[in-house]
């Protein structure tokens, strides 16, 4: 069953065909990290003007890239929350639009268990991913499941496909937007995450101590304090007070200051994110543990889940990390073997759709 998936919840207008929620035939992604550089983060006006651009293109791309024709697409599933109401709206409008004039069922898919799915692609059939990346780990139930990307972050239990617990979530900034917010106090390009990951390879990550949340549920997460302390500190070291503009601080740090910043903070936010993940596979003893969402891309994680575990966890290719159309056609495909499809002509968006 070949399935055609749509996302444009952020500022990634993706496009992608996935066979059986396997297999990938292509998954085209037109990213808008350079429109929204300059301003050092997403402007949403920005990114669903860009969606309408680009869009009837990537979806032709898909199809040429997979050497297919709308006949041989058997479905269409789109993101229709959470994200940005302005490009989410792009990606369901083509998908209600394609699904009535080519005649497709249509399916739903929430944009962060999409992220999941990623890791039910078998990327090892594409050449050039195969290349890049060192074998692929084909997830099994029960799972432990870390997303964590700019909008979320997310600690879930899936029992199967489609029976799952959320053991804990964010009650405040995502960790990805932690990344990004710190990255623009210290003067990194957007997004933040990979900026700090590069600049962290030159720093003492023990350089400064930053504090950790504690939370209620053990579970649960919390950024916003510890991006916060990180601001205190970086105004300590340039000698400012609170009120000091903070887009004026950047310019005042040294390099190695910004370094030893980048490299403290990351081991932070991360130690958080591994310890939490240890202590549900110690607790749910499951048999994979995979880690999804742009944040999964950062190596330093990567390397310490998987020091910190028994057993190997299970992550996507970078391109598969940060988001793409592939995800949401994986997971599209196992909700088409569950469910009945929505009616295109009445789907709305829903920029804060519960899981
Ligand atoms: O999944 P994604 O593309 O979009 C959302 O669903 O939010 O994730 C984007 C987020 C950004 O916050 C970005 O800074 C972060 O993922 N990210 C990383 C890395 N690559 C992307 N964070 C840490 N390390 C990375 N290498
Ligand atoms: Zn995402």
């Amino acid at each position: 069953m070949n399935i055609l998936g749509i996302e444009t919840s952020c500022d990634e207008n993706s496009v992608a065909i996935v066979q059986d929620g396997r297999k990938l035939l292509s998954n085209v992604v037109y990213s808008q990290v350079d429109l929204h550089k300059i301003y050092g983060g997403v402007v949403p006006e920005v990114a669903a003007r860009s969606h309408i651009e680009v869009m009837i293109p990537t979806v032709q791309e898909a199809l040429d890239v997979a050497r297919l024709q709308w006949k041989d697409i058997d479905a269409i599933a789109v993101t229709n929350g959470p994200g940005l109401g302005g490009s989410l709206l792009i990606g369901v409008l083509t998908a209600r639009t394609l699904a009535l004039i080519k005649n497709k069922p249509l399916y739903t898919v929430h944009h962060a268990m999409g992220h999941i799915y990623a890791n039910f692609i078998d990327w090892t059939q594409n050449e050039k991913m195969k290349m890049a990346n060192d074998g692929w780990l084909e997830p099994r139930f029960p799972i432990v499941a870390l997303i964590v990307s700019g909008g979320h972050s997310h600690l879930l239990l899936l029992r199967n496909h489609f029976d799952y617990e959320i053991l804990g979530q964010t009650r405040d900034d995502a960790v990805g937007e932690a990344f990004d917010k710190v990255a623009k106090v210290i003067g990194l390009p957007y997004p933040g995450g990979p900026s700090i990951e590069r600049t962290a390879l030159q720093g003492n990550p023990r350089a400064i101590r930053l504090p950790k949340a504690k939370m209620a549920n053990k579970y649960d997460f919390s950024f916003s304090g510890l991006k916060t302390a990180v601001l205190r500190t970086v105004q300590d070291i340039c000698g400012v007070s609170y009120d000091f503009p903070s887009f004026k601080l950047a310019e005042r740090l040294t390099d190695a200051q910004r370094a030893d910043i980048a490299a403290s903070f990351q081991h932070v936010a991360l130690e958080i994110l591994v310890d939490k993940t240890v202590m549900a596979y110690a607790e749910f003893g499951t048999a994979s543990v995979i880690i999804a969402g742009g944040v999964a891309a950062n190596m330093e994680l990567r390397q310490k889940l998987s020091a910190a575990l028994p057993i190997k966890i299970s992550y996507a290719p970078m391109s598969l990390c940060t988001d793409n159309g592939a995800m949401i056609a994986a997971l599209g495909y196992y909700k088409s073997q569950i469910s009945t499809p929505v009616d295109p002509l009445f789907l709305e968006v829903d920029p804060s759709l519960q899981m």
